[in-house]
C-alpha cells in the first residue's frame, strides 16, 4: 500500500488539492490474550501492515469520507444524532466524537483512506483505522495537546459507545505506540511499558490466516468480557481489593467454585493462567529461550479453545499442523472465533511447514489460508 495510491484517489475524489497523510498499523500478540480487559499483560508489536489516510480540513462542519478499498463515500455532520449506519464510518465518526469530548475543536474534513491489514483476519484494522484518525485529528485541530496513551484510549472509547466491541486497550496501545523490531509489555492494570527487542535469530514469525472471519464475534467478545466480570464481582464481596481477575488467585478461584458457573470458573482459569504465561515469556525472553516461549504459545491456544472457547475447527487444524511439524510454538492470536495463529517456527522447518500446511488445509476446507510474514514495524504517525 503506498501514499501516492492514496494521494491519487483523494485528489481524484475530492477537488483537486492534497492535504495531509497519516498511517497507523496493525499488530500482532505474541503473547497475552483477552489479559488486557482482566488487568494483566499483554505482549504486542505493530506491524507493517495499516491504514492510510489522506484529510484536510473543508471549512464546514461536515465530514465527506471515502473509502478507497469499498469504493464507498458517506458523508456525516459531527454531532452526536449525525452517527451513521455504515460501519466503517462508525469507526471515523466515533473518534471524531471521542476527540471533541477531550475538547478538540473538530471541524469539517475531506478524506479518503485505504488499508492492506486484512479485515476480520485478528490483526486489528479497526485500530489501525481509529489510530490513524485519532493522531491525525490531534495534529489537524488539537495542536497535538492530546498525549499518546490518551489517543489510544479514543479508539477504545470508538469501539465501545460506537462498535459495540467492549474491547481492551491492547490493539489502540500497539497502533500508538509501536516501534520498529521492538515487542511492547504492557501492564494493563496501571499502563507501564516496557520496549522488547524481538529479532529471534533462527526463528521466524509468521501469520497463518485462516480466512475465517471474525466478524460476528462481537457479541461472544462481550460474552467472554462479562464471564469475568461475573467472577470478580462474587470473589470481590470476600475480598474487597479485588478489582481485576489480575487479583485473584486460584485458591480464591476454587473457593469460589461453588458459586459460580462452570463456564465462569473456565473463562477466569483461563485468563489467570494467560497472566502468568505473560510473565513467563518475558523472563523465557530474557535468556533468548525460544523454546519455552513456545511451549507457552501452544499452552495458550489450548487454554483458549478449551477453557476460553474462542477458537473454531479451522485454527484448531492449524495449530494441530504446527504440532505434527514440530513447530517451536503456535496459537490463535487476538480476540479468536477466526483469524490467524501465529507461529514460531525454525528456519530449517518453515519452508516445508508452510507448503504441507497450506495443502492440507485445501484439501479439508476448500480454501487456502493466507500466510504473512512478520514485520514488526513504527506505531502511528503523519507521512505527509
Ligand atoms: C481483541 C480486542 C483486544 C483484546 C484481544 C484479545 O483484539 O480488541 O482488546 O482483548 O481481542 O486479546
Amino acid at each position: 500500500m503506498d501514499i501516492e495510491y492514496v494521494r491519487s484517489r483523494f485528489i481524484k475524489h475530492f477537488d483537486g488539492t492534497t492535504g495531509s497523510i497519516y498511517t497507523s498499523p496493525g499488530r500482532i500478540n505474541l503473547i497475552g490474550e483477552h489479559t488486557d480487559y482482566n488487568g494483566g499483560f499483554v505482549f504486542p508489536g505493530a506491524i507493517n501492515k495499516g491504514m492510510i489516510a489522506e484529510i484536510k480540513p473543508n471549512g464546514t462542519d461536515k465530514v465527506r469520507a471515502y473509502s478507497i478499498d469499498l469504493k464507498d463515500y458517506i458523508e456525516f455532520g459531527l454531532n452526536e444524532e449525525d452517527q451513521p449506519r455504515t460501519s466503517w464510518a462508525r469507526y471515523i465518526f466515533g473518534v471524531c466524537r471521542e476527540m471533541i469530548k477531550l475538547g478538540v475543536k473538530v471541524k469539517g474534513f475531506n478524506t479518503a483512506f485505504a488499508g492492506d491489514v486484512p479485515l476480520g483476519a485478528g490483526m486489528s484494522s479497526s485500530a489501525a483505522l481509529e489510530s490513524t484518525y485519532a493522531y491525525a485529528l490531534n495534529d489537524l485541530f488539537g495542536e497535538n495537546k492530546i498525549d499518546k496513551f490518551t489517543l489510544a484510549k479514543v479508539g477504545q472509547a470508538t469501539e465501545h459507545n460506537y462498535c459495540g466491541v467492549k474491547c481492551g486497550i491492547m490493539d489502540q496501545f500497539a497502533s500508538v505506540f509501536g516501534k520498529k523490531d521492538s515487542l511492547i509489555r504492557l501492564d494493563c492494570r496501571n499502563m507501564e511499558y516496557q520496549y522488547y527487542p524481538f529479532k529471534p535469530i533462527g526463528y521466524k514469525l509468521v501469520l497463518i490466516d485462516s480466512v475465517v472471519k471474525h466478524e460476528l464475534a462481537s457479541s461472544a467478545y462481550n460474552k467472554r468480557r462479562q464471564s469475568c466480570e461475573n467472577v470478580v464481582n462474587f470473589i470481590k464481596k470476600q475480598y474487597p481489593h479485588v478489582e481485576f481477575l489480575r487479583d485473584i488467585s486460584f485458591d480464591m478461584l476454587n473457593e469460589a467454585k461453588g458459586n459460580i458457573s462452570q463456564e465462569d470458573y473456565m473463562r477466569a482459569q483461563y485468563i489467570i493462567e494467560e497472566i502468568q504465561r505473560v510473565r513467563d515469556v518475558c523472563k523465557a525472553l530474557d535468556i533468548e529461550d525460544y523454546e519455552t516461549v513456545g511451549k507457552k504459545m501452544y499452552e495458550t491456544h489450548y487454554g483458549m479453545s478449551k477453557l476460553y472457547e474462542v477458537s473454531c475447527e479451522e485454527l484448531d487444524f492449524l495449530n494441530e499442523c504446527a504440532i505434527q511439524h514440530g513447530v517451536t510454538g503456535s496459537r490463535i492470536m487476538g480476540g479468536g472465533f477466526g483469524g490467524c495463529t501465529i507461529n514460531l517456527v525454525k528456519d530449517e522447518l518453515y519452508d516445508t511447514f508452510i507448503h504441507e500446511t497450506i495443502d492440507r488445509y485445501k484439501h479439508k476446507f476448500n480454501c487456502t489460508p493466507k500466510i504473512y510474514d512478520v514485520i514488526i514495524s513504527d506505531g502511528s504517525r503523519k507521512l505527509v
